[in-house]
């Protein structure tokens, strides 16, 4: 298949043009669109038509898919669909309204986070909404001297929000219950990727809430220190939906937030199906 990889001008992003994905992809064009994540960390697709069936089938060439611990949030009949919606029936939410609003990587608090989440786009609002994602590779790399230093070899701990360390500045879609089936874990504050062999940060704000050994006071200024240096423009690209969008971002190496600007707003209607590829032990 003849097809294209357009990378954006940000430091990360690239679109993937001349490929229908609700077709089995040969070998040899998976391997490129495989290498294309690897180096791009985020890959688009646009104008997309796909079944669920047919999302799953794409994402699965990735690796086994990870079901969200917030289980009431996934498509009927395909458990392996997340379902990001603002849509609601009998004045609920059908889906999460308003998953990531800090910046984050997807599932980055159990012990084999996200390899990758693929998002689809049904239903985008004309304004709003849009993604960011930031390139945590390049924020390593330029981390200064004595934050890298002071944060090297430690490792931070994750629970699905700060929330829940008391500090409430947040809501996200999980139970009291489904919270305790989540308990902390430690992950290296950077890790490598285990593809790449890169180092890049993994430590978020909004699933980390300390450094294993550290005491709050000492962990929490390193940790905002981190957290702005990640944030800075130059590592990020915004992504402004489209209907038909597939959007296939890299767990390991880059963070993602959602503007949530617009939520409660009647005439905000934004729709989409999230599958998330599984990952391994981050080292
Ligand atoms: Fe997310």
């Amino acid at each position: 298949m003849t097809f294209a990889i357009k990378p954006f001008a940000a430091c990360l992003g690239a679109e993937i043009i001349g490929i229908d994905l609700a077709e089995p992809l040969p070998a040899d064009d998976f391997a490129r669109v495989h290498r294309a994540h690897l180096d791009h960390l985020i890959i688009v697709f646009r104008n997309q038509s796909l079944t669920p069936e047919q999302q799953i089938a794409f994402s699965r060439r990735f690796g086994p898919l990870d079901r969200h611990p917030s289980d009431q949030a996934s498509l009927d009949g395909h458990p392996e669909i997340l379902v990001v919606s603002t849509r609601k029936e009998n004045g609920k939410y059908i889906g999460l309204p308003d998953a990531g609003p800090k910046w984050h990587s997807d599932l980055s608090y159990v012990k084999t986070p996200a390899l990758g989440s693929m998002l689809y786009a049904l239903e985008v609002p004309d304004h709003g909404g849009n993604t960011g994602f930031a390139n945590m590779y390049d924020a390593y790399e330029t981390l200064p001297g004595d934050l890298r230093a002071a944060l090297d070899g430690r490792r931070a701990i994750f629970l699905p929000g700060r929330a829940q360390k008391g500090g409430a500045d947040f809501k996200i879609g999980f139970s009291a219950e489904q919270k305790e089936r989540v308990p902390p874990v430690a992950h290296p504050v950077f890790r490598t990727h285990p593809e790449t062999r890169r180092k890049s940060v993994f430590a978020n704000p909004q699933h980390t809430i300390g450094i294993e050994g550290m005491a709050e006071s000492e962990s929490e200024p390193l940790l905002q220190r981190l957290f702005e240096h990640c944030a800075q423009p130059r590592f990020t690209y915004r992504h402004k939906w489209r209907p038909g969008d597939m959007v296939f971002w890299d767990n390991r190496c880059a963070l993602h937030i959602a503007d949530l600007s617009r939520i409660g707003d009647p005439a905000y209607r934004r729709h989409m199906h999230r599958t998330t590829i599984m990952g391994d032990v981050p080292f």
